[in-house]
């Protein structure tokens, strides 16, 4: 079983499930399972790490450092004092900023440093400064720090608690997006510490034009260590968007992490650093597109393979008309190939942006020194032996023309009007009995988690979107992180920390049919009860649908306390004069099978011939009649032993399809279909229809709202099991009778999927569970 927000954790990796955002208040520090209440009332968390090694949490607020350490019942949790260096506070308050939310010193940056050391910044009252914390070795609880050994922040974080912001650790050296000065005009990439000199982008708005920083992660390219690049989001100020004031675009930019400038030209200045757009948008109405253009939240789903990470990204539109929310998925096969294409060019400021199309030098701009570039003859081993044709390139063409898509070209999920914010993204890679799926953790300022899985739709391109819980924890969300080994998504507000588990199983209630309409790829019903699921687990019952929470195939032999027959019982429905097929595989190879078909209290082995042929698979009617409407009854036999293994009920329908059927159901039945259908044209497969099978009298308004819920549920690309469920349910009297109990479970599973899916937010009644009084 692989989680890959947690795969190999080690110091030159990147705390990888962690996402943070960072705002100011006062509240209390609150630990979800009452591990940990904070000492002292003001923690105006900011700053979070997850260690998975040492199953320690750290956090970083106004003035203090947490270290919790994550047990099974318990956590036990330690303290360090961190305010800013003498006089410092009295300084800032003298220039006139806010002693409450200015002048602290406000962690932002909690990194693994090495093996026994986090380095942590924090903005020391407009006067960032780092120390080193040591934490000792995994199963020791220290935590302390040395108050003298105390560094400059300059470039590492921040001067303002409230500045966007964004890190990446790597061999030793801090990469940072921000802003570097006391005004926080200076916007930079910059790599301090290690032994290399200082880097950063020039001062230049074609480099950076008021980005907001949101991550940086380093992302190897291939197998040669050389190539690895250090990739930022962000947004900002997007020149070639033309005239259009404020137009904000968001960017994937990105250095290579051997970078040292150039030799003459862009000294101490990246000479790799090139950009290009992320674009997230949906067609709209007039082949308008609606563009997501502000990032919120990027969170790198790493897989087995570190080079090609999935990146799933929060955005918002800019609109002041519209409030929508969109989640979009990129490859990095995409981001690379738009890095390998193009650059952006124009020609004067008279001119079109377009492709450049002249020569450009070698080595390309954004390509990294490298075995491939340092050959004999062309001797390009570090970027100050790159000619200063190619710097000049780099400095005056950063951006690509083509933009990034992301894959499917579409949202995997978008959200408008509602009466929250998307603001935190953390996802988790479940494998299922049927594939993988992306559990999507998405925190909203209105401090709700909601847990979600989009599906793509069997045959056309539309995501099916399903929220499978969704959490009240705080009133107000910063980060989330994720870990597999704890099974839980942490999430944290200025209140404190909470800790939400990745899945609660249980809570799905008692019947197979409840786990399997939940649809939540962590469980599945083992036979007892609902519960973590576990590919390739020696366990006999596995029962799990996601994709369309089919209780009938999944459930059928699973009621507890029926005595149901082995046999299954089954409808088919064919159309007259097409073909049909009845499903009927032995469970031994070996076995025979015999078709026998009752009509009228008569048993007879089916006529075999070149309409109606025995397969291994079932009986195939390759043009059906009329008469061949009875009850076929599927036999094995092996060994002597003969056994039943399943009777299907074949209809046969006339003229119209079933999906034809279906559509006029689902707008109400027309009056020309009831009349016909009286007329006995059709042979309506519509629950408890006309001819009364299942049914009392009233009973059919109500199945029929319930048929709709079902539809939903299912989805009208599994219409055949919607007719056998239906059937199932209502009309066969038979099995009504011995399905009682049966369906009354099912109108409960129906009523808890309710709950627990609310599919489109605002279609149904919210109620997420409220833990919002913990934090009173
Ligand atoms: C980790 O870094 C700290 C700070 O530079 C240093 O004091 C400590 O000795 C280092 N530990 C190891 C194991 O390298
Ligand atoms: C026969 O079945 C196929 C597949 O279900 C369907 O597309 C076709 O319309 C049917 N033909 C008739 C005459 O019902
Ligand atoms: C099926 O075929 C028969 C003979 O060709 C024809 O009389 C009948 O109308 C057809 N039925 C339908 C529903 O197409």
């Amino acid at each position: 079983f692989f989680i890959s927000c947690s795969s190999a954790w080690s110091l030159h990796v990147l705390p990888l499930c962690l996402t943070f955002l960072l705002t100011h208040a006062d509240k209390l520090l609150l630990w979800l399972s009452s591990i940990f209440s904070g000492h002292h009332g003001q923690l105006s968390l900011s700053a979070v790490f997850l260690d998975e090694y040492r199953d320690r949490l750290f956090l970083g607020g106004k003035d203090i450092l947490y270290s919790l350490l994550l047990g099974p019942t318990s956590s036990e949790s330690k303290e360090i004092y961190w305010p800013p260096l003498p006089g410092n506070r009295e300084d800032c308050i003298q220039t006139g900023k806010d002693p409450q939310t200015e002048c602290a010193n406000f962690v932002r940056l909690l990194q693994p440093y090495n093996r026994t050391h986090l380095l942590a910044c924090g903005t020391g009252a407009f006067q960032p400064m780092c120390a080193f914390i040591s934490v000792g070795h995994r199963g020791e609880h220290v935590f302390t720090m040395d108050p003298l050994n105390v560094e400059s922040g300059r470039g590492k974080v921040p001067h303002d608690p409230s500045f966007p912001f964004a890190s990446a650790f790597s061999g030793g050296e801090l990469y940072t997006g921000l802003t570097a000065d006391f005004l926080g005009r200076d916007s930079v990439i910059f790599r301090s510490m290690g032994g290399r000199s200082t880097m950063r982008t020039e001062t230049d708005q074609k480099l950076l034009h008021d980005p907001k920083f949101i991550a940086a992660h380093l992302i190897p390219d291939n197998d040669d260590r050389d190539n690895d690049k250090v990739y930022f989001f962000f947004t900002e100020k997007a020149t070639e968007a033309g005239d259009r004031e404020g137009s904000i675009h968001t960017r994937v930019g990105r250095v290579c992490a051997n970078d040292v400038g150039g030799q003459r030209v862009l000294v101490n200045k990246w000479s790799t650093f090139i950009k290009a757009r992320l674009v997230c948008s949906v067609p709209g109405p007039h082949g308008i597109d609606t563009h997501f253009n502000q990032l919120e939240d990027v969170f790198l789903l790493r897989t087995k393979d570190e080079r090609n990470p999935d990146v799933y990204a929060i955005f918002s539109t800019i609109s002041n008309v519209f409030q929508g929310f969109a989640v979009c998925v990129y490859r990095m096969a995409d981001i690379r190939e738009a890095f390998n294409g193009p650059f952006a060019h124009k020609e004067g400021p008279d001119y079109q942006w377009g492709a450049y199309e002249g020569r450009v030098p070698y080595p390309r701009p954004g390509v990294c020194p490298s075995k491939i570039t340092n050959q004999p003859g062309r001797e390009f081993g570090s970027t100050k032996d790159f000619p200063d044709s190619v710097l000049q390139f780099a400095r005056s063409h950063p951006l690509m023309w083509r933009p990034v898509f992301p894959a499917l070209r579409q949202p995997v999920l978008v959200k408008a009007n509602i009466p929250y914010k998307l603001k935190q993204i953390v996802v988790d890679r479940v494998e299922a009995e049927d594939g993988h799926y992306d559990v999507m953790f998405i925190g909203t300022d209105s401090g709700t988690v909601l847990k979600v899985i989009a599906l793509q739709g069997g045959n056309s391109l539309e995501m099916e979107v399903v929220t499978l819980e969704e959490l009240q924890v705080f009133k107000r969300l910063l980060f989330s992180s994720c870990s597999s080994r704890q099974q839980a998504v942490f999430v944290g507000s200025p209140a404190g920390v909470a800790q939400v588990k990745l899945h609660r199983c249980e809570t799905y209630g008692k019947a197979c049919a409840e786990c399997c309409l939940a649809r939540d790829p962590y469980c599945a019903w083992d036979g007892s009860s609902c519960s973590r699921y576990t590919p390739n687990s020696k366990r006999r019952f596995r029962r799990q649908d996601i994709r369309h929470g089919n209780p009938v195939l999944q459930c059928v032999d699973q009621s507890p306390g029926e005595d149901l027959d082995v046999t299954e019982d089954k409808v088919v429905y064919g159309t007259e004069n097409n073909s049909t097929f009845l499903e009927c595989v032995p469970r031994s190879p070996q076995a025979t099978v015999t078709w026998l078909v009752q009509r009228d209290d008569r048993k007879d082995e089916v006529k075999l011939d070149d309409r109606v042929m025995s397969t291994d698979q079932g009986l195939l009617f390759r043009r059906l009649f009329r008469h061949d409407e009875g009850v076929y009854i599927c036999r094995s036999r092996e060994h002597g032993f003969t056994q039943v293994l399943g009777r299907i009920t074949l209809e046969v329908l006339q003229g119209e399809t079933v999906d034809e059927l279906m559509a006029r159901d689902n707008a109400g039945l027309s009056d020309s279909f009831k009349d016909r259908a009286a007329a006995g044209g059709y042979r309506a497969w519509t629950p408890c229809s006309a001819y009364g099978r299942g049914g009392a009298p009233g009973q059919l308004g109500q199945s029929r709202t319930w048929f709709k819920d079902i539809m939903q549920l299912i989805g009208p690309s599994n219409l055949p099991h919607v007719e056998e469920y239906c059937e199932r349910m209502w009309c066969n009297d038979k099995l009504r009778r011995k399905h009682k109990s049966m369906l009354e479970k099912y109108r409960q599973a129906q009523e808890s999927a309710r709950k627990a899916r609310s599919k489109n937010s605002g279609e149904r009644n919210r109620t997420p569970r409220d833990l919002s009084a913990w934090e009173e």
